[in-house]
């Protein structure tokens, strides 16, 4: 099980900062980019209204970036890592998203503040998983909407092949180009180590959400888990 100290996560996403964007494309084929805009498309088509926004876990903001098409009153985009929320800064600057550093852990955020919270690719890293679970639940709306995207754990056959792709090609060139020791060895650890997408949403459910619908993609590995505050 990797060691998931926060001080330990947020200097390895400060270290990595620079070539994230560059390596998540490559490294997915570009398909991130069609994930997080389907996620927009999606809440879009639920017809819902999200005056208020968090992408938590927003890393260099591609998916806040997505989210400014549901043209909402105010978006914020927390991280607990000052080089993410910097590179987004610099290259991604946007005056209607507040930048929020802040531990998922312990959120600055007043209770019900949020009509959506979006998580992505961050769910995996957070150091006391359900504690972040229950600050997402207490600074949502009820009835408001809760969507994580995340590379879960799978079985069988699926298994084998990622694996073979996440530990042996992703360290190798993960860590060479992002100039970190371990952060794309610790990727492919994080992800072995990490909830089944069934078992995560059981969590979730014991913590007072619901879940309206799972998109998978990249042959199951990515799932999409769109939920409602009950
Ligand atoms: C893999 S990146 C994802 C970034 C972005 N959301 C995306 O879709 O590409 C994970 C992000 O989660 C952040 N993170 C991990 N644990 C966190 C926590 N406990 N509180 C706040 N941010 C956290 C990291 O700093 C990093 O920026």
């Amino acid at each position: 099980m990797p060691d998931k100290f926060p001080k330990k996560i947020s200097a390895m996403f400060d270290e990595i900062a620079p070539t994230y964007d560059k390596l998540n494309h490559a490294f997915t084929l570009n398909l991130d980019k069609k994930w997080r805009r389907e996620i927009a498309d999606n809440l879009i088509r639920s017809g819902m209204k999200f005056d208020t926004v968090l992408d938590l876990a927003t890393g260099t903001g591609d998916l806040a970036a997505e989210l400014l098409r549901l043209f909402p009153e105010k978006i914020v985009a927390a991280d607990f890592s000052a080089e993410m929320l910097e590179f987004q800064r610099l290259h991604k600057s946007n005056k209607i998203i507040e930048l929020v550093r802040a531990d998922a852990a312990e959120l600055p955020f007043q209770e019900g503040e949020f009509d959506l919270v979006t998580v992505g690719f961050g769910v995996r890293n957070f150091h006391e998983l359900k504690r972040c679970l229950l600050e997402v639940n207490r600074v949502l709306k009820t009835g408001g909407m809760f969507v994580v995207i995340e590379m879960f754990r799978s079985g069988g056959i699926l298994n084998s092949l990622f694996d073979f792709y996440f530990s042996r090609i992703m360290p190798v060139i993960g860590n060479k180009v992002s100039g970190s020791s371990n952060a794309y060895t610790y990727l492919s650890e994080s992800v072995n180590n990490f909830l089944t997408p069934e078992e995560f949403a059981r969590m979730c459910c014991e913590i007072g959400f619901v879940l309206t619908q799972r998109v998978n993609n990249f042959l199951g590995i990515v799932n999409t888990l769109y939920m409602k505050k009950s």
